[in-house]
């Protein structure tokens, strides 16, 4: 149950409030030239009370392809209604063919060759080969536009005319800075592995048939090879995939309840909503530092997340402890990732502000989607994590990453049953 604000914060009447402060006089997006991510100042920067009335300081910029109308909070664009599927997927099209058209003209590839210096000579080949391969489609990309096949392309803004306007400069500079940290933010695949081995040693590991293990661990090769020194693209993937199994899970009790065969889920159907949506915020914060800019980042997470979301349907299909089990690999394996980003990033990370996303999830008052996805947590004693920071946000989502390795389990277990009950009791007391 949402807890009542304990003083009326200063600027607003309602806590839990996004307002917005100032507003910067420049057009977005604006791209910074070391780098192909853009930063969003079209619109006002945004301040946050939150449910104690405390002002929150939070990122002015959002660094995402996806930023504006597809960040929740920032606008009044949450709850609009889509266009019908043709439109959409028109729009969709044409936004990533540019993209596309893009990542190959102004090579956007540079940026991962950058973070992964070629070793050996079969790399320096390969790593010539890739650039050959992107200054061909380039060239064709450049015949096909004046032979008027293709629309011309714009090229990206490097620099903005900031004009005289001392906000915008100061605005400008603070958004540069907070992305050359972004860009320092350091992840090492060994030390991940490490403490994943640690757990297990610990007897902390998730049983699992081969199988499963086989088919987990060819996923964790696939992200250390493709996001090696790229932890926020790392995340941003993991994040995209994250909410399939939830969305699986709950096609699959729709769909037994929709027969007439199983109605016992719609209490689990309500937990993994929540869970979802636990994983949205996870990946908008993800998206928000820049996570999804590279078109191959995004072309590869989404039809990942589409095949992963119809191989688990399947599995639940077959077994749902099975389609659990898989779960609870993953979701451990998140904890043990975002557990050593927090401990190897964490003075660079409480340097930096929390995105408004993140402010607004942790922060506001009504956390009932927030409560409902720990299962194992007593409604009596809630989780209430603070937000101050980027390090507070990154702690967070790890905490939340171990929550769904219990529900995970308790799914297997079956216990999940008496969270629900003991959770049951809880909101009666609390309503008495
Ligand atoms: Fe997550
Ligand atoms: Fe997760």
């Amino acid at each position: 149950m949402p807890q009542p604000p304990t003083k009326e914060p200063e600027t607003s009447k309602a806590s839990g409030t996004v307002a917005p402060v100032k507003s910067a006089p420049l057009t977005a997006p604006v791209f910074f030239a070391d780098s192909v991510a853009s930063v969003s100042l079209d619109e006002e920067c945004h301040a946050f009370v939150d449910r104690d009335g405390e002002f929150v300081e939070t990122m002015c910029c959002d660094y995402g392809f996806r930023s504006g109308v597809s960040r929740m909070y920032t606008g009044e664009s949450d709850g609009q209604i889509p266009y019908n599927a043709f439109q959409l997927a028109w729009r969709n099209f044409q936004n990533e063919l540019r993209s596309l058209r893009q990542s190959f003209r102004f090579d956007d590839f540079a940026a991962v060759a950058e973070a992964n210096p070629p070793r050996g000579a079969l790399g320096k080949a390969a790593y010539g080969l890739g650039q050959a391969v992107v200054d061909g489609i380039g060239a064709l990309d450049r015949a096909l536009e004046k032979n008027k096949v293709l629309e011309p392309l714009r090229p990206r803004p490097m620099t903005v005319n900031m004009s005289d306007d001392d906000q915008a400069v100061k605005l400008i500079n603070n958004c540069a800075e907070i992305r050359t940290k972004l860009r320092q933010l350091k992840l090492s695949n060994q030390a991940v592995w490490d403490r994943e081995h640690t757990r297990e040693a610990a007897g902390q590991g998730v049983e699992t048939p081969w199988l499963i293990k086989g088919a987990y661990l060819a996923l964790c090769l696939l992200l250390d090879v493709l996001f090696n020194n790229r932890p926020i693209q790392r995340f941003w993937f993991l994040e995209t995939v994250a909410r399939m199994p939830y969305f699986s899970y709950i096609s699959m009790l729709h769909l037994y309840e929709s027969f007439g065969w199983w109605r016992a889920g719609a209490e689990l159907r309500k937990i993994h909503f929540a869970e979802e949506w636990n994983e949205l915020h996870h990946l908008q914060i993800m998206e928000s530092l820049g996570g999804d800019q590279l078109w191959f980042d995004r072309f590869a997470a989404q039809h990942a997340a589409i095949v992963y979301y119809w191989i688990l349907l399947g599995l639940y299909f077959f077994s749902p402890r099975l389609a659990y089990n898989f779960s609870e690999l993953i979701e451990a394996h998140a904890v043990d990732t975002y557990g050593e980003f927090v401990d190897a990033n964490e003075e660079m990370l409480k340097s930096l502000p929390p995105p408004l996303v993140a402010a607004v999830y942790y922060r506001s008052s009504d956390l009932y989607m927030f409560d409902t996805f720990q299962t194992s947590q007593p409604l009596r004693n809630p989780r209430r994590p603070k937000c101050a920071s980027l390090y507070d946000v990154f702690c967070n989502i790890r905490d939340d990453e171990m929550e769904h390795v219990k529900t995970m389990a308790a799914c297997q277990d079956e216990s999940v049953k008496m969270d629900i009950a003991a959770r049951r009791e809880d909101t009666t007391r609390i309503g008495l």
